[in-house]
């Protein structure tokens, strides 16, 4: 039987670390659903106005997602695309193309598919309300805009992403704006799902609680 946590929140309360650390520690397979929407404009040679080509991309993309210790490596077509997919150019349209319905149906197929039989760990943003509603432990990671803005503008210095403060929060607004006001799959607190707010805690005291829900989920599932 397989074994399913899921994370959802908005960008920038810790979910890629989070879930990378956790994957670790618990021997799950690391599964970023965002990844699977940065990969639809990559090597494309498409715009974000051409639809119906964005559609018939997501029927047929190829996507080998390789785990080793909670780290996820994202190959398309055989090209580690990894850290491609998170440039500046894709995150800019990522919102726009996860929000075709088209697009949704089909990555959310690709999603499933992916966690089947396995024991896996899933973040993203609908993924404890609509991709896999029956998973096991049901998390939802939250933080102030502000902070949030703090820490992707940080992470951005690091990687070299050159923007302002002021523009990085702005980006994250209009992103929790189109993240919330999607046709299918908007961001949302799940009914069952147990909230963390992390605005004020580290990341090792994320993953603790993170851990606890989890022990006592499989605690419980020996019962
Ligand atoms: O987590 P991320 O920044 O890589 O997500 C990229 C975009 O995809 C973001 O705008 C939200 C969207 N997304 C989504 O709509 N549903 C998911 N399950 C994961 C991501």
């Amino acid at each position: 039987m397989s074994f399913i946590v899921a994370i959802d929140g908005p960008a920038g309360t810790g979910k890629g670390t989070i879930t990378k650390l956790i994957a670790k520690d618990f021997g799950l397979i690391n599964i970023d659903t965002g990844a699977t929407y940065r990969l639809e404009m990559i090597n494309q040679n498409v715009s974000i106005n051409e639809k119906d080509k964005i559609i018939k991309i997501s029927e047929t993309i190829k996507i080998d997602i390789k785990n080793n210790e909670g780290i996820q490596t994202i190959f398309l077509n055989g090209e580690d695309v990894t850290d491609k997919i998170r440039s500046k150019e894709v995150t800019a349209l990522v919102s726009q193309v996860s929000a075709i319905v088209e697009v949704r149906l089909n990555m959310v197929k690709l999603q499933r598919k992916l966690a089947e039989g396995k024991d896996v760990i899933m973040e993203g943003r609908d993924i404890t309300t609509y991709v896999l509603p029956n998973a096991d432990v049901k998390i939802y990671l939250d933080a102030d805009v502000k902070e949030r803005a703090r820490r992707r503008y940080k992470e951005n210095l690091e990687k070299g992403i050159n923007m302002t403060y002021e523009e990085v929060l702005e980006k994250i607004k209009i992103r929790d704006h189109n993240d919330s006001n999607k046709e299918i799959g908007s961001l949302k607190i799940a009914e069952d799902a147990i909230v963390i707010d992390t605005t004020y805690l580290t990341i090792e005291q994320v993953k603790e609680k993170v851990a606890d829900i989890i022990n006592k989920a499989k605690g419980g599932q020996q019962c």
